[in-house]
């Protein structure tokens, strides 16, 4: 039987409500399909923080790069916001992703038929809707130097090398080649240097994909037809802070940012995630949607084990359960049959999964 090691890192918040989902949807999926999972678990975030005093132990590094892939959950709270900013959560989760060398965040925004009710934009607006967010993570402002905060002035710095663009554009065009050859570029290039060179990359770039009809925006435009007209878009690659924006407003496409997964990757390993955060206004409620965490279960077989099977049964399931009107309190509101606790959305899943 095959075996395939994963980390597992909780982290803070709902972190650990939705990470416990979505391991007993891959036991029950893993059971299905015959393969084994070995789980290891990582501390990273408050949670480290409080325990070792710092948000990133080495070991968590070094015991992700020996696993087949990473599943990860969210990190930060408000206990831990007035810490000085290395100590933070969120550098821990920085530092991680760029000793992993994780580049690419992929961020899919996949509007189900069974879900167009539960967005808060018409249906006929959002119906068929598949983007692919391209977010470069390991560079930008995010990473850039010099960087200050002496109280009296403060400063980060936005920078891309055109090693780096030419990295995430590949991937981007790459990807739009598997899809429906349709890129948009999201750049600030009236403004700023970087977008300039960014733009200027990508469309030097495009020459070696002639195939794929490149195209460019400015990123305040891009934040308005994302709501006006999302299905105008297949894949979009953007920078850092850029796509971290573009990503959760995507979310609302699809209807909730307890819905959308996420696959960062590198040339080591990948982690996956949900791009939502530890969620500190309902941790502990037991009201969590875990199935952006399960979704990043499904891309995390698929991508990283080649367990397209088990990845499909995952994701049909879900379709199906929410098909059958079972919804997490965040999209209560819209077409609810009855209105699941996360672990019971967990539950069902697995049900539906063994039918
Ligand atoms: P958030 O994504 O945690 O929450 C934003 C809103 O969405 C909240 O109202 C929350 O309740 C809701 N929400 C998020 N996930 C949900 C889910 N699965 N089901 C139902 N509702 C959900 O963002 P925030 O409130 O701006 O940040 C909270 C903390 O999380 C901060 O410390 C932030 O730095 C951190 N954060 C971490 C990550 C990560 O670990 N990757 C990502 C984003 C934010
Ligand atoms: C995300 C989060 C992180 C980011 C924070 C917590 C550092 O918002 O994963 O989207 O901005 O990348
Ligand atoms: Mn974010």
């Amino acid at each position: 039987m095959k075996n395939y090691n994963i980390s597992l890192i909780k982290g803070d918040g709902i972190g650990v409500e939705i990470i416990n989902e979505a391991v007993k949807v891959l036991d029950a999926v893993a059971k299905k399909c015959n393969f084994n999972l070995e789980y290891k678990e990582y501390l990273m975030g408050g949670v480290a923080i409080d325990k070792i005093g710092h948000p990133l132990p080495k070991e968590t590094v070094d015991g992700v790069l020996k696993s087949h892939a990473c599943l990860f959950g969210a990190i930060g709270g408000e206990k831990w916001d007035n810490l000085p900013r290395h100590l933070r959560p969120e550098s821990g989760l920085l530092k991680f992703r760029e000793e992993l060398g994780v580049f690419a965040n992929l961020r899919p925004a996949i509007v189900y038929d069974e879900l167009t009710n539960a967005s808060t934009l018409k249906p006929e607006i959002i119906k068929g809707c598949d983007i692919m967010v391209v977010r470069e993570l390991i560079g930008g402002i995010y990473f850039g130097e010099p960087k200050q905060n002496d109280g009296q002035k403060a400063f980060n710095t936005m920078v891309y090398t055109k090693e780096e663009i030419q990295r995430i554009g590949k991937t981007a065009f790459e990807l739009a080649m598997k899809r429906d050859k349709r890129l948009c570029s999201v750049d600030k290039s009236n403004v700023l240097e970087v977008s300039q060179l960014w733009r200027s990359t990508m469309i030097e770039l495009s020459k070696e994909y002639p195939e794929v009809k490149l195209s460019h925006m400015y990123v305040d435009n891009a934040a308005m037809q994302l709501v006006r007209n999302p299905k105008q878009f297949d894949v979009i690659v953007t920078g850092n802070i850029f796509g971290d924006i573009l990503s959760d407003t995507a979310s609302m496409v699809v209807g909730s940012i307890g819905l959308l997964p996420s696959a960062s990757t590198g040339n080591k390993t990948s982690v996956y995630e949900p791009i939502h955060g530890s969620a500190p206004d309902i941790a502990g409620l037991g009201i969590a949607n875990p199935i952006a965490t399960i979704e990043s279960a499904a891309m995390m077989l698929k991508y990283s084990l080649n367990e397209e099977e088990a990845s499909n049964i995952i994701q049909e399931a879900i379709k199906d359960v929410l098909k059958d009107g079972y919804r997490t309190k965040d999209l209560a509101s819209f077409d609810a049959k009855e209105v699941l606790s996360t672990s019971q959305m967990g539950d069902i899943i697995v049900e539906y999964i063994n039918k």
